[in-house]
Parts: C-alpha cells; structure tokens; sequence
C-alpha cells in the first residue's frame, strides 16, 4: 500500500470505529488483537463450492488434496482446502453439531489434509440455517468455534444466508432505525470473529455476506482477514467480468492482511474461453483478490492448470506490498489497470472486453514510466526487453495482455 493508500484506510478505520453505533452486544465485546498477519498476502486455496456445491463429499476433499499436491498447485501457494456449505450433520443434546454422513470423520480428514502441507477451512453461517438450509452457527458461535479449533480449522467462510431473513424482521419492526439490520449483521460477524480469537488458533476469518453495507468499511473492525464484495460468481464471461471490472474504486480498502474478495474462481470449470479464464486469474491478480480455485482438480487439464499456476500472475497477486490495482482508463471497451508491485514494478492489465480482436497501443508514460521501461508479458512468459515510449499488440476478444512492468 501507498503512503495515501495507507492514510485513507487508517482513517476509515478510525471513522468506523467512531461511527459504529455502540449496542449492547458490542459493549461485551473485547477490542480484536491485530490480525493482519494472518494473511499477509491474499489467501490461496481451493473451494468445494463452485463445482461440487451440494453433493461435496470427503472422498471429493481428499482427492482435491491429492491433486493440489500432484498438479503442482500446492507448491504454487494453493494451500487452503476449503469445505463449503452442507458438510453440516445435526446438533445433538449437548449442542454440539456433528458433520452429515457425507463426512464421517472431521478430524481424520483434516488430520489427511495436514499432512499433506496443506490447510483445512470450513464454511457456516451467522445465521440459523445456511444457504443450502444446512445448520448454521446462530447461538453456537463459541462452542461452535471451539469444534472447528479441535478439528484443526486455519480458515472459515462465514455466510450470511438466513441472517439476511433476521435482518428483514427487525427492518419492519423498527422502520424508524435505518441501521438496524446492518447492526444485527455487524454484531453478528463481530461474535464469531471474537470466538474465533478466543480459541487462540490462527484461523483466517472470510466474512461472505455479497458486499451488503459495504464490509470493506468494517471488515477489519471484526476480525475478518477478507470479504466478499459482490453477490455469486459463476462460470460465465459475463457474470464474472461484470464482477472482476465492477470492482474499480475499493483499491483504498485492501491492504496486507485485508483483503477485498470478488469471489471463487471458475477457472477449469469449462464454460469460458481460454482467453476469459485469463482475463479471470488477471484481473483477480490485479485484483490482490483470494484466490480460491474451484474446479475439479481430478479433471484439470494443462491449459487450465498453466493457467492457475503461472507463477508471474501468482506473485502479482502475492506481491508483497499488498497494493490492490484500479482501472486507470477505460477506452471503449478496452480498459486498462495497473497494480503498483513491490521494487518500483507495476503490473498492466491491457483488457478487450469487445466481440473481436483489437489493435492496442499503450503510452508507456501513462503507465508511470515516461523514460521507457523493460516488459514481461505474463501470458507468454516472455521478457520483451525494453521499450522507449510505448507498447504494442493485438488483444483478443475477450482477452488480456498482462505485463509487469519496470524501469530497470
Ligand atoms: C452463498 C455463497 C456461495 C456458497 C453458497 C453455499 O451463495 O455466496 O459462495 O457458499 O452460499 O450455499
């Protein structure tokens, strides 16, 4: 981050914390300990979700855990594997909740995944049920947050599901109270944040409530080490296109250790183009967003995994600086974003989100460097050696040249 970037956050998080109506839930609560070093860097993973959804089972993670490690994408940084929602059995007497038969031993698969190098996340909801209707954490947000320490949890996605329902009653109840509902969910993101904190175990905590009240404004005041800012990505160009560029302006609110969250990839789902699935890992590069793949690793082919892996989009991402990028102009439908990397770098997503391919020409000046500077495309994995004023290519429909930049 910037020096002005870094400003800006600090003083947003300083108006949050003056503006945050004092509740009688919040004067309970502890001040969180700094998490910004739980993730350093955008979290890395794999997800259930975007293609197994409901019907996930723990043959299914252990066999993501195998192919993260032979796919290379482990070593590539993907180490979260991440179980979505309906995982989730029944609570029993005691209220304790059991996983569902699909799951038959918590432990022991977490216990499969450790020992692979690999991390273990989990998903519930702040609210009574989940988005599938599986059992939520609403009541149970300490003794819940207890099991998923005992069962060695480094990462839970929070999703917002029924709350949304609790929220839309106590709307209508107090007309009068334009915050109501948003405190509810504020309240509620903030007591699973501090029960997570309270087990002592360093657990990455994902808040998932679609960008509702902006969570980039109070995200860090919960705990949260990332949030998602839009509704549900899927595997089409347009939707996440829609979402990838309709993330300009939130670069101030991401920083080392918080991270703004556009949502899962689709990449190896098989419903986009080559050139789209780079456009995806680009912009989400750009992006400073989690990267969280959600294919079927069993099935991944070598395009979809050079794309996943290509290790100069990977340490865009990961770069350490932990500057998120912003569109620097748009022209038509091309758009241009630049990425400030650590060493002076930058990082240039030159995108075509038109029918057909186009032409481009880029003034290197316009980019930060008026003496001319030395390029690598990504894509190609190719240095290209310096250039004195500008740069030059074709952009396929849909696609994206993506250059790392430097003066040297
Ligand atoms: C919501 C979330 C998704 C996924 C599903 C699971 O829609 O946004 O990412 O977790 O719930 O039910």
């Amino acid at each position: 981050m910037n020096t002005t970037q870094t400003a800006l956050v600090a003083g947003l998080l300083a108006a949050v914390a003056v503006w945050a109506p004092a509740t009688a839930a919040e004067a309970t609560v502890q001040p969180f300990p700094d998490v910004s070093r739980i993730a350093p860097t955008p979290p890395m993973g794999w997800n259930s979700w975007n293609h197994f959804a409901e019907h996930v089972t723990d043959a299914d993670i252990r066999s993501a855990a195998d192919f993260l490690v032979s796919t290379g994408m482990r070593d590539a940084g993907y180490v979260y594997v991440n179980i979505d929602d309906t995982w989730q059995g029944k609570r029993d007497a005691h209220g304790v909740l059991h996983s569902n038969e699909r799951f038959p031993d918590m432990q022991a698969l977490s216990q499969y995944i450790h020992a692979k190098g690999l991390k273990f996340g989990i998903y519930s909801s702040p609210g009574a049920r989940t988005c599938a209707g599986y059992e939520g954490s609403l009541g149970h947000e300490a003794e819940d947050a207890r099991m998923y320490a005992a069962w060695g949890v480094d990462f839970l996605k929070y999703d917002l599901c029924s709350l949304r329902e609790d929220m839309k009653k106590a709307k209508a109840e107090h007309p009068d109270d334009p915050d109501v509902a948003k405190n509810i969910m504020i309240d509620a993101y903030r007591k699973m944040g501090a029960a997570l904190s309270a087990t002592g175990r360093t657990i990455v905590y994902s808040l998932c409530q679609y960008g509702v009240d902006q969570p980039w404004t109070w995200g860090p005041s919960v705990g949260a080490s990332m949030w998602r800012t839009t509704g549900d990505i899927s595997d089409s160009y347009a939707r996440m296109s829609k979402i990838g560029f309709g993330q300009a302006g939130l670069a101030a609110f991401a920083g080392a250790g918080h991270w703004n969250d556009p949502d899962m990839l689709e990449i190896g789902n098989g419903k986009m183009s080559e050139d789209e699935y780079r456009t995806h890992m680009s912009l989400w590069a750009l992006l400073a967003a989690p990267l969280l793949a959600g294919n079927d690793l069993s099935k991944m082919g070598p395009a979809d995994r050079q794309i996943l892996t290509n290790p100069d989009a990977i340490a865009i991402d990961q770069d350490s600086l932990g500057s998120q990028g912003e569109r620097l102009y748009r022209d038509g439908e091309l758009e241009v974003w630049r990425r400030p990397l650590s060493g002076g770098r930058v990082a240039v997503g030159v995108f075509n989100r038109g029918e057909s391919p186009r032409d481009v020409s880029i003034k290197l000046a316009r980019v930060g460097f008026p003496g001319g500077a030395s390029l690598r495309d990504v894509w190609k994995q190719k240095d290209l050696g310096r250039r004195s004023r500008s740069f030059k290519d074709t952009v396929p429909k849909h696609g994206v040249t993506l250059l790392i930049v430097s003066s040297r």
